[in-house]
């Protein structure tokens, strides 16, 4: 299996900001941490990080034909991308939603997620183990 693994703005600040909230792991130790689980579950992942709308839904396009699953943080643009939203209704490719955080128990702004309707799960509120649940949910389910 391959998977893409995408990360949203401001995730490349992961252990700088709010660590309260997201506590005090870098953005290279997610990845080794996913690339770990994935050596584990023999499975390909491949990392991309934007602060660039527009960058991700090139991204999610080019995993067309190439890729089994997405993992997707859109962080902030959980919450504005329609954008989004059709990239992953035009690829078609399994893809769950996660967060770090659990939204819903911020601020207002926070609980509305354009994206969650294109995805076969959301996993949110589990810190950085989320991302390793949405590995395991889609080597799980290979034809969701
Ligand atoms: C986030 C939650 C979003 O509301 C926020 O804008 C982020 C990160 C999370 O992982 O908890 O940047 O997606």
């Amino acid at each position: 299996m391959n998977i893409l693994v995408l990360n949203g703005p401001n995730l490349n600040m992961l252990g700088i900001r709010e660590p309260d909230i997201y506590g005090h792991a870098t953005y290279a130790d997610l990845c080794g941490m996913i690339q770990g689980e994935a050596d584990r579950l023999s499975v390909s992942a491949e990392f991309y990080q934007s602060n660039h709308e527009g960058d991700l839904v090139d991204a999610i396009q080019g995993a067309y034909g190439k890729k089994d699953g997405i993992i997707i943080n859109p962080a902030a643009y959980t919450h504005t991308s329609v954008a989004l939203l059709d990239a992953v209704k035009a690829v078609g490719i399994p893809t769950v939603e996660v967060h770090i955080s659990d939204p819903d128990q911020r601020d207002e702004f926070r609980k509305v997620s354009y994206i969650r309707k294109a995805c076969v799960a959301t996993i949110k509120g589990h810190g950085l183990e989320g991302y390793l649940e949405a590995l395991r949910l889609l080597c799980a389910n290979k034809t969701v």
